[in-house]
């Protein structure tokens, strides 16, 4: 029987980057109401030092460490002060990722746009996880990394071909380093999120109150993510609930996927012609 413990985080100590804002923040929080000790490697200090500051008012462990996680030197500096404080980490989280607002034709992008993009959504990705994978294999009692990359990893965003890409790595990345770790009882995992509410992507703001009453047609689920649900998937992929899970992405994007482009409409049939409000036309 599935020990009802499984579900815990007791003990552990986790990195998340990015763990100030938005998707990292709900990780860091729900890791350290598991049990987790968890550093908060954040390149806005205020950010930081506020959700490592919840953690602890709320009887948690943490250690908010200033870094941007494109810096090499910094990320060695993070993995020294991880160390120092709690000791090799049980999980790594490579949240941090942006599309940095480009958003045109392909044509029109410049090597620059690829090379910021590549660094903010890929790059640091290895960076972090070459960083801490020798304190995690030296300890030789396995652990997790998750890395967060994005549905558009798994279906086309027009004009973001370059930011989708890099995130497509991180689906190759996660699949050939959980082969490589499989025998180290390391498991490496991803969350593809869809649309979720933060600090970068602002749903509440962007969409007219006016077509608010909308939302619940436009994915199977019927609402945008928020930090939470992210949150959950984490800590599946974190704890032993997930033990025999690697390689693999979890689509986080409330059967979006699944659906492919089919809606429903006010009249509850579904559509696969957006403009079509009812009738069924186009499968229901
Ligand atoms: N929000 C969405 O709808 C959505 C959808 C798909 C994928 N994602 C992915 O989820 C992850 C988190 O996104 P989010 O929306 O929560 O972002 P966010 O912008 O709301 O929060 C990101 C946090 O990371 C910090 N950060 C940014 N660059 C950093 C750096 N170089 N070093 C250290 N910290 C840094 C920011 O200060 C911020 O606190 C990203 O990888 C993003 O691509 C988000």
């Amino acid at each position: 029987m599935l020990d009802r413990t499984a579900g815990t985080l007791e003990g552990k100590t986790a990195v998340v980057t990015g763990g100030g804002g938005g998707i990292g923040r709900g990780i860091a929080l729900a890791f350290a109401s598991h049990g987790a000790s968890v550093v908060v490697a954040e390149r806005d200090a205020d950010r930081a030092a506020e959700t490592a500051g919840v953690i602890e008012k709320n009887g948690g462990r943490a250690l908010p460490v200033v870094v941007d996680v494109q810096d090499r030197d910094a990320v060695e500096r993070l993995v020294s002060a991880t160390h120092d404080e709690f000791g090799p980490v049980d999980s790594l989280v490579n949240n941090v990722g942006d599309y940095l607002r480009i958003s045109k034709p392909f044509v029109e992008s410049t090597e620059d746009e690829w090379e910021a993009l590549y660094d903010i959504n890929f790059r640091h990705v290895m960076r972090c996880t070459q960083a801490f994978l020798p304190g995690m294999l030296g300890r030789g009692n396995g652990g997790t990394i998750i890395n967060i990359s994005t549905i558009e990893a798994f279906r086309g965003i027009p004009n973001c071909a370059v930011y989708s890409a890099f995130n497509s790595a991180i689906t190759g990345f996660t699949k050939s380093l959980a082969i490589e770790l499989g025998p180290e009882g390391i498991r490496v995992n991803a969350i593809a999120p869809e649309t979720t509410e933060t600090l970068q992507v602002q749903p509440s703001r962007w969409i007219p109150d006016a077509l608010k009453d909308r939302i619940p047609f436009w994915t199977p689920l019927g609402r945008f993510g928020t930090p939470d649900d992210a949150a959950g998937c984490a800590l599946f992929l974190a704890s032993d609930l997930s033990a025999w899970v690697t390689g693999t992405t979890i689509h986080l994007d409330g059967g979006a996927l699944a659906a492919g482009g089919f809606y429903r409409a006010p009249d509850g049939s579904w559509t696969n012609l957006p403009v079509v409000t009812g009738g069924g036309v186009g499968g229901t």
